[in-house]
């Protein structure tokens, strides 16, 4: 069945959105739309958190809808079809604030207030999360975890200690989960009914097309080859409120089941299309414990719960925070098009830069992830201005095999931020075999490694500094095993 309209509910009421509105951004469409001035832009690239609203998606096996803070200047209303929209609007509960909403009045978190509303989504975000969907029920907010929860967040004005004050001192036992206020089963059964339709909605300028099925998507391909694929849109979002894109041909992969499948399979995490990045972060928590470390800087809550990791590959820059760990763990991109599908290695999927070995007939419909044995060595690094919510200067992932006697056996050295594409050091790898974790060898693979990479100085960084870090991040890889060697010998 095809649908010409989005069918959206925003704070429980149902709307169908058809022609030109489709098309608009979240924030817009809240603003302008539907005269919901609570939620804020200001950025309109992701980075301030002002336009955090919470949305709620069906996910499989789950009977209720699945919340999360995202920010709603990077989206667009044809990307939230079949899902509930909370603003700052509909936190009230019954008419007064919300506990979230009474603690930062109490605790004055606010001077100008225009941060204000974001703030109280993305903490409300956490507190429901926290409230209802949390293993172990919590009655208060945990500093740090509150801390990660607002680092899509900034402020201008209060100063973030009051703003953490009123977050420590929101009593969990008084918010009722957003689930509890509005997940009722006419909204329910109505999304899910909606959710296996294909959907078109074309305008006099523009064509959004979301099918349902993988091959309807190919043959897309080939008739509309000039379309865009939008995943998430962190990225097309900011390329398009900055004025540098502006597709009018849309395909989105959202109302295709697979593309949110997310499974181990084979000794491989096999990841759909349409999966996110923090759905990727909790998967690998127990599989690849250093890969979820890593994806713990990666952005915002914000952006990790609507980018996806397809979205970071196709994106094709050479400092997207996943890569180096992929081209280490010798990951398999599956490119799907009306002749069939192909797998390429990722350390071969990239070309030059932004240049993608994937035709225009082609799209990607997963990757596959190795799971690494266990007695594998794999560190992650990422070296950026400021810890939380900043792109990359540097980015890189060390792979190493041992045996008994901890000689190296087996060595995969990746590097990003150092050329136009993220690049594996092969001499630099070679030079390791054989050699004890000591530091004379990773000093001198250092050494090497700087002889492998291209660097340039931009914005962010100096060749020179890249060249350094090259050099340096081996040598604090050696020095954190031969620690780590000493910790387990002292206990
Ligand atoms: C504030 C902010 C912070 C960020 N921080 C980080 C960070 O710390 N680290 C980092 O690495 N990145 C970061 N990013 C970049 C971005 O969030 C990631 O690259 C994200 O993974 C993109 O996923 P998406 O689903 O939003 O992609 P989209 O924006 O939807 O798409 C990105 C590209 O992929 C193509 N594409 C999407 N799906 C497919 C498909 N199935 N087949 C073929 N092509 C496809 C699109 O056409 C587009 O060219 C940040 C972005 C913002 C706005
Ligand atoms: S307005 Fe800054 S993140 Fe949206
Ligand atoms: S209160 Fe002014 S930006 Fe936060």
């Amino acid at each position: 069945m095809m649908r010409d309209y989005l069918l959206v509910y925003i704070n429980g009421q149902r709307h169908e959105i058809r022609g030109e509105e489709a098309f608009f951004s979240l924030s817009d469409y809240l603003r302008y739309t539907r005269g919901l001035t609570g939620t804020k832009v200001v950025c309109a690239e992701g980075d301030c958190g002002a336009c955090t609203i919470i949305r709620g998606s069906l996910r499989d096996g789950r009977e209720d809808l699945h919340y999360e803070g995202i920010n709603a200047c990077i989206t667009f209303m044809h990307l939230m079809d079949c899902t509930h929209i909370v603003t700052v609007e509909g936190l009230q509960d019954n008419g007064s604030l919300n506990p979230v909403q009474q603690a930062m009045i109490d605790h004055h978190g606010a001077q100008c207030g225009f941060c204000t509303p974001g703030f109280i989504c993305a903490m409300s975000d956490h507190a429901n999360h926290c409230a209802y969907q949390s293993e172990r029920p919590v009655e208060q907010l945990e500093t740090q975890r509150l801390r990660n929860a607002l680092t899509g967040n900034l402020c201008r004005c209060t100063g973030y200690a009051p703003i953490l004050n009123a977050g420590e001192s929101i009593d969990l036992k008084a918010f009722t989960p957003l689930q509890q206020r509005y997940d009722t089963p006419e909204m329910l059964s109505d999304l899910q009914a909606h959710a296996s339709h294909s959907v078109q909605i074309q305008t006099r300028e523009r064509l959004f097309y979301a099918p349902n099925n993988l091959r309807d998507a190919a043959e897309f391909r080939v008739r509309r080859p000039e379309s865009r694929i939008f995943s998430s849109a962190t990225d097309m979002g900011v390329l398009i409120n900055k004025e540098k894109s502006d597709p009018v041909v849309i395909t989105n992969l959202s109302r295709i089941p697979e593309a949110h499948s997310l499974r181990e399979e084979n000794g491989q995490i096999v990841v759909g299309a349409r999966v996110s990045l923090s759905q990727l972060e909790n998967f690998c928590r127990s599989r690849i414990p250093e890969f979820a470390r890593l994806m713990r800087i990666f952005a915002s809550p914000q952006i990790k719960n609507k980018g996806t990791l397809v979205g970071n590959i196709a994106n094709a820059s050479p400092i997207a925070d996943t890569l180096p760990f992929l081209f280490v763990a010798e990951a398999e991109i599956e490119l799907y098009s009306t002749q069939g599908t192909r797998r390429v290695n990722i350390n071969r999927f990239y070309t030059g830069y932004k240049q993608l070995d994937m035709r225009p007939d082609e799209l990607i419909s997963r990757v596959y992830i190795p799971m690494l044995p266990k007695d594998e060595i794999l560190r992650l690094y990422k070296v950026s201005n400021r810890k939380d919510l900043d792109i990359s200067t540097f980015t890189a992932a060390i792979r190493l095999q041992l045996d008994t006697q901890r000689q190296i056996t087996g060595a995969a050295i990746a590097y990003g931020g150092v050329g136009p594409v993220v690049m594996r050091l092969p001499r630099t790898e070679a030079s390791l075999i054989g050699c004890p974790l000591d530091v004379a060898s990773f000093a001198a693979a250092g050494k090497l490694a700087r002889e492998e990479i291209t660097p340039i100085s931009d914005v962010r960084a100096s060749a020179d500094y890249r060249y350094q870090l090259a050099e340096n991040i081996l040598r604090k890889c050696q020095a954190e095993l031969e620690e780590q060697t000493s910790e387990a010998v002292v206990f």
